[in-house]
């Protein structure tokens, strides 16, 4: 049940108390940022203008990669000087290194009131409310278990400061059950848990009423939606309960794009493909990570996806859409890479013309079997590495941006700009940015533009047709 209006607590007598939010990392972690926010605001917290006027700040941290502790400690060094100002301040942290560090990071950091991990968000409130009783300092870590997650009472989140409205995500699945041997996902936000497709559809509906018009489904591993809610007998077997999820979420009339992230090419199935053709709402754009373009790595991370399966997966969707455009993820200097294993990885981005990469140095995860590898290489290589996989892609970008000019694409508006409210962004079906000037008013429409420039980042382009 999504519940807009759950028992508030409210004290008249008290001014109301404010609420910052910082997020770092995935979308993730920004939707559970906004499930957050809109949580506290059932408790009559408002949203604080800056960190210098609330009364609780919430640091919303990720782990995935390097320094991550050293990060929240560092902004908690910061902190602590506004609470020797204002000690009446609560301070929050949470998320992935919330979680990874638990009790030792409150040691370490004394000026931490509230700890809670990833699957303890619905506990927020009551966790602010026995800080505020002198209960002491509150701790809320673990994972989920189904019966919990089941038992959620899901709030509409809210959106945060400065993001769209048109554009928003819906968490359909906690956690991962992959392991991949660099991965802290895991660790952090333990095994897969799908949400009811009910429950889903209910959070988009409410949604698409309040102006939205694009959803991303989010997951670690989008691709596996369902698959224990089948073994639960919750849901009947069938081309795969992500598929049907996504068919039935299309139907909602307003909503005009559909996408999800992020996939795992070993779960990813031939009709997840062949639905792109089917369904046009879902654009011609996925985020498929490869992670490298070595077999011999590609064991090693457990991806259990070889390269050749890789292409496989492409090229059912090119079958589908012949312009699909792809983006992937791709760690460099995973423990023993050669130089050879990397010159493999550079050949697949060169022959894959993807629309763009996510690069990372690889970084050892506590926890993670890759951390305890012992052949880890070294940082100067790593760099080099990087550097030239990162320049090869910016090329293959611009020649692809330039190649937009003179085209006509749809694009999806989702935001005006703060300087010049005149000018506004979107997406177009491929994914690509896009900014044109307009009298209009164009947050949430739709509409044809024509392509007139083009840099790395983004395109420049003009309405079709200014009768919109
Ligand atoms: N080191 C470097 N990159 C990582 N990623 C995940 N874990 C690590 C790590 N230990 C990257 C992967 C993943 C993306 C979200 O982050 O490429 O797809
Ligand atoms: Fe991490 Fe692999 Fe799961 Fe993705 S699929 S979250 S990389 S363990």
């Amino acid at each position: 049940m999504i519940s807009m209006e759950p028992q508030k607590s409210v004290n008249p007598s008290r001014p109301p108390a404010r609420v910052h939010i910082e997020t770092w990392g995935c979308q993730m972690n920004v939707a559970d940022s906004e499930r957050m926010l809109a949580l506290m605001k059932l408790q009559d917290f408002q949203l604080a203008e800056s960190e210098q006027e609330a009364d609780l700040i919430i640091l919303n941290t990720c782990h995935i990669r390097e320094k991550a502790k050293h990060k929240v400690m560092s902004r908690l060094g910061i902190l602590r000087q506004l609470k020797d100002k204002n000690p009446g301040l609560m301070i929050a942290v949470a998320g992935c290194v919330a979680q990874a560090e638990g009790r030792k990071l409150m040691e370490e950091a004394p000026v931490i009131d509230i700890l809670l991990g990833p699957g303890k968000i619905q506990e927020l409130p009551s966790l602010v409310a026995d800080f505020r009783r002198n209960r002491g300092k509150q701790i809320a870590t673990g994972f989920m278990k189904t019966a919990e997650a089941k038992a959620i009472d899901f709030v509409i989140p809210l959106p945060l400061e400065g993001k769209n409205e048109v554009s928003r995500y819906v968490n359909i699945q906690q956690g991962c059950n992959n392991f991949c041997t660099f991965c802290v996902v895991p660790f952090t936000r333990g095994r897969e848990i799908s949400s009811p497709a009910d429950t889903i559809k209910e959070q988009v509906n409410a949604y698409v009423a309040s102006g939205a018009r694009e959803i991303t489904l989010l997951g670690q591993n989008v691709n596996s939606y369902g698959l224990d809610l089948v073994e639960t007998g919750a849901l009947a077997p069938s081309e795969g309960p992500f598929v049907d999820l996504l068919r039935e979420v299309a139907e909602i009339p307003e909503l005009r794009r559909l996408r999800f992230t992020s996939s795992n090419p070993h779960d990813f199935t031939k009709p997840l493909a062949d639905l792109f053709k089917e369904i046009p709402k879902l654009g011609k754009y996925i985020h498929l990570p490869v992670q490298s373009g070595s077999d011999r790595i590609l064991t090693v991370m457990k991806r259990k996806v070889t390269v050749a399966e890789y292409w496989e997966r492409l090229a059912w969707l090119k079958n589908a859409v012949p312009d699909m455009a792809v983006s992937t993820d791709l760690i460099v200097g995973f423990p023993g890479e050669t130089d050879d294993d990397f010159q493999k990885t550079y050949e697949l981005v060169e022959k894959a013309q993807f629309t763009f990469i996510y690069s990372f140095k690889y970084s050892p995860r506590k926890g993670t079997a890759a951390a305890r590898f012992r052949d880890q290489v070294d940082e100067t290589n790593m760099v080099k590495r990087l550097a030239a996989l990162n320049a090869l892609q910016d090329r293959i970008t611009i020649k692809q941006n330039e190649a937009e000019i003179g085209q006509t694409r749809r694009v999806l508006f989702h935001y005006a700009s703060q300087k010049d409210p005149q000018v506004y962004y979107g997406k177009t079906e491929h994914f690509r940015p896009v900014r044109i000037k307009s009298g209009r008013d164009m947050i949430g429409k739709e509409v044809d533009v024509h392509i007139l420039d083009a840099n790395k980042t983004a395109l420049e382009g003009t309405l079709v047709c200014e009768a919109v």
